[in-house]
């Protein structure tokens, strides 16, 4: 499994895994800034590569969010490890994923519920040939 890390601007970077049985790759975003956040954890199976990969960027350790934009498996598989090593970290998803998601399953300490904004910028070069997109989010 390989994971790799893109800046994409500032304090922002993707990272990355390609999944050859998905044809696809599953992205988190780390924000590194004095409250880092992860934005998403991956599946459980790849979270020592998706770990490693964050690691180039900060010490997970320091992460003070987790953010769930929803709560699955390629979302959250490594969220019970992420949140053992970065013991001042919150969990934090939309009131309602928590309320249903989080505390369905029982999870009920560090956990919180916020108003987020998403917001997906797409752009397109000059060329037309080219897409990239960013996802932003505000912590409230
Ligand atoms: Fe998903």
């Amino acid at each position: 499994m390989e994971t790799r890390v893109d800046h994409i601007t500032g304090g922002i970077y993707r990272i990355s895994t390609w999944t050859p049985s998905y044809r696809i790759t599953f992205n988190q975003f780390v924000i590194d800034d004095e409250r880092p956040a992860l934005i998403h954890t991956g599946e459980h199976g790849a979270y020592e590569s998706i770990r490693e990969a964050i690691a180039e960027v900060l010490d997970p350790s320091r992460l003070a969010y987790i953010a769930l934009l929803h709560w699955e498996g390629d979302e959250n598989g490594g969220m019970d490890r992420f949140m053992s090593e970065a013991p001042q970290a919150e969990l934090i998803g939309s009131a309602l994923s928590i309320q249903l998601n989080a505390r369905g399953f029982g999870v009920t300490t560090r956990v919180r519920g916020s108003r987020m904004v998403k917001r997906w910028i797409s752009e397109t070069t000059s060329s037309g040939s080219s897409k990239r997109r960013m996802c932003t989010i505000g912590i409230r």
